[in-house]
């Protein structure tokens, strides 16, 4: 689970000009028209903002397991001029009205229906097992690992991942392996890559305990890899 400190710290952090920069690029990346946009561990709702402002869906759904990241979020979608609603579930939401939810989920345990979204967006995941957890160190691979099989389930077929991680460390010879390793693994879940660009920023660098380390002569950013899903 997302501590109080960590909260405070990320709350603070996406606030920040490279940060606020980097939500405005992903934000130019995602699909302009469909049914359900959903932003996975939404956090305080920067991406959400914008795509509820740039984009044209029907239903707007952003998800976090941290209660103080889904009331942040709502203050902060607030502060734009957009009524969002804390949801009980995502069962049965009325497509006809444009409208802005947000759930409380754990993104490994998730109860959101498969097929859900015509475009998904996980953006600076940091995942944590909401039992069992009990301290920082608590989020890693394994972890990330799963929430793509949860999430892949969660995009229609034929629809849009937008994955955007930001402990990365880039050199020409890393990006193509990172290519090559992501086609082979998210083939076999369903998913074709389309587009990984890299954005060279110090400022955007998750400073988590199993961060990727820089190697010599790389260089320090974020990604974002931008996939459908075929089946
Ligand atoms: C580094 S923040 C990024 C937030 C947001 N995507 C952004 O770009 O501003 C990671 C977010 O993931 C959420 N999170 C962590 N573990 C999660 C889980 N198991 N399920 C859902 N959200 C989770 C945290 O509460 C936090 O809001």
């Amino acid at each position: 689970m997302y501590s109080q400190e960590r909260f405070e710290w990320w709350k603070e952090k996406s606030l920040d000009k490279s940060h606020q920069d980097a939500y405005n690029k992903i934000t130019q990346r995602i699909p302009p028209n469909g049914k359900i946009f959903l932003d996975v561990g939404c956090g305080t709702g920067e991406v959400l903002k914008r795509a509820c402002k740039n984009t044209n869906y029907s239903l707007y759904v952003g998800t976090d397991s941290s209660e103080s990241m889904i009331n942040t979020s709502r203050e902060n979608l607030k502060n734009s001029g957009i009524e969002a609603k804390v949801a009980i579930n995502l069962k049965r939401q009325s497509q006809n009205k444009r409208k802005v939810l947000l759930f409380h989920d754990d993104i490994l345990n998730s109860e959101i229906p498969y097929n859900f979204a015509d475009a998904i967006t996980f953006v600076f995941p940091e995942v944590y097992a909401s039992v069992n957890a009990t301290d920082e160190t608590s989020h890693n691979e394994i972890h990330l690992g799963h929430a793509f099989l949860s999430i892949f389930k969660r995009v229609r077929v034929g629809g849009t991942f937008l994955f955007v991680p930001y402990d990365v460390a880039s050199s020409p010879e890393r990006e193509k392996r990172v290519l090559d390793n992501l086609k082979e693994i998210w083939d076999e879940d369903g998913l074709n890559l389309e587009t990984c660009e890299f954005f060279e920023n110090p400022e955007v660098w998750a400073d988590a305990a199993d961060s990727t380390k820089l190697g010599e002569g790389e260089t320090p950013g974020y990604r974002i890899i931008k996939a459908t899903r075929i089946k």
